[in-house]
C-alpha cells in the first residue's frame, strides 16, 4: 500500500529518487538532501534490498508505514555514520512502496521531471536495461527512458563485468546518464562526506539541479592540496 496520496498537487513535477540495494546509502542521502536543499520535490523509492544495506550502513530500518521518520533519521547521519547534516524539511517528499507498481511514477502520464539511481546495483542496471520492471523502481527507470527524461544511473560496483559493462552501455544508448559513484579527489576531500558530496554533486550536475556539494575546477593545478591545509 503506497504512503503517497494518489491525487499529486496541482503543477507538482518531482524527481523520482530510486535508491536500489548497492552498497552507498550516504550518495543517496546527499542527493536527496542536495534536491531539498534545491527546493525541488522528490518522489522516493527504496528497493527491498536497499532497506538491507541501510540497516548494515547506518543501522536504520526503514519502514513503509513509518518513512518520513526513519528518512529524517538517515538525512540526518553523516558519510562517517555520525549525526551532523541538517535535516531538510521532508513536505516536498512523497514516498512510494517499491512494490506498488499501481504508483504514480509507474506511469508515464504521472509529471516528474527524471529520475536518479542512486546507488544504483548491477542488479538494477540489468534490470532496467532489459525492461524488467521487477518493482517500482525498475518500472519508473523504464518509464524515464520511454518518456524521454533524464534518467542519471549512479551505479556502485567493482570490478565490473562484461555483462553489466554491456548493459551500461545499453542504458547510455537508450539516452541515461551512466555517472560510476567514483569520487575524484582534484576537489580537495578533507572528510569521507566530501567524496560522497562529490559524487552526489554530479548527479546532481547531470540532473541540472544548482548546489554547493564541491569545489567546482577552476583551471588550476594546485587547489586541491590548497584546500587541504596540513599546517
Ligand atoms: C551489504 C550489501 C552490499 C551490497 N553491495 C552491492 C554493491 O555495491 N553493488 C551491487 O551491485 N550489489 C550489491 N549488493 C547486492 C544487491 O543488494 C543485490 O544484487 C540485490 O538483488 C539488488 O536488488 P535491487 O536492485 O532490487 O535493489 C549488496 C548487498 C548487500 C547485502
Amino acid at each position: 500500500m503506497s504512503e503517497g496520496t494518489r491525487s499529486p498537487a496541482a503543477g507538482r513535477r518531482p524527481w523520482v529518487v530510486g535508491v536500489s540495494g548497492a552498497s552507498g546509502t550516504p550518495y543517496a542521502a546527499a542527493v536527496l538532501r542536495g534536491l531539498l536543499a534545491a527546493g525541488e520535490d522528490v518522489d522516493l523509492v527504496v528497493s527491498r534490498a536497499a532497506r538491507l544495506t541501510l540497516r548494515d550502513e547506518t543501522g536504520i530500518s526503514f519502514r513503509d508505514g513509518h518513512w518520513s521518520a526513519d528518512l529524517a533519521r538517515w538525512l540526518a547521519l553523516g558519510a562517517d555514520g555520525r549525526p551532523g547534516p541538517a535535516v531538510p524539511e521532508l513536505a516536498r517528499v512523497r514516498y512510494w512502496s517499491a512494490g506498488d507498481l499501481a504508483a504514480g511514477p509507474s506511469s508515464g502520464s504521472y509529471p516528474v521531471r527524471g529520475m536518479v539511481i542512486v546507488p544504483a546495483s548491477t542488479a538494477s542496471v540489468a534490470g532496467v536495461a532489459l525492461g524488467l520492471s521487477k518493482d517500482l523502481l525498475q518500472r519508473a527507470a523504464s518509464v524515464t527512458l520511454k518518456e524521454r527524461r533524464p534518467l542519471v544511473v549512479v551505479v556502485r560496483e567493482t570490478p565490473l563485468n562484461g555483462v553489466t559493462l554491456r548493459q551500461l552501455v545499453a542504458l547510455d544508448d537508450a539516452g541515461a546518464v551512466v555517472l560510476p559513484a567514483s569520487p575524484a579527489f582534484y576537489a580537495g576531500a578533507v572528510v569521507l562526506q566530501d567524496l560522497v558530496d562529490f559524487v552526489a554533486g554530479r548527479a546532481l550536475d547531470a540532473l541540472g539541479v544548482p548546489h554547493g556539494l564541491y569545489r567546482r575546477w577552476s583551471g588550476e593545478l594546485g587547489g586541491a592540496a590548497r584546500a587541504v591545509d596540513h599546517s
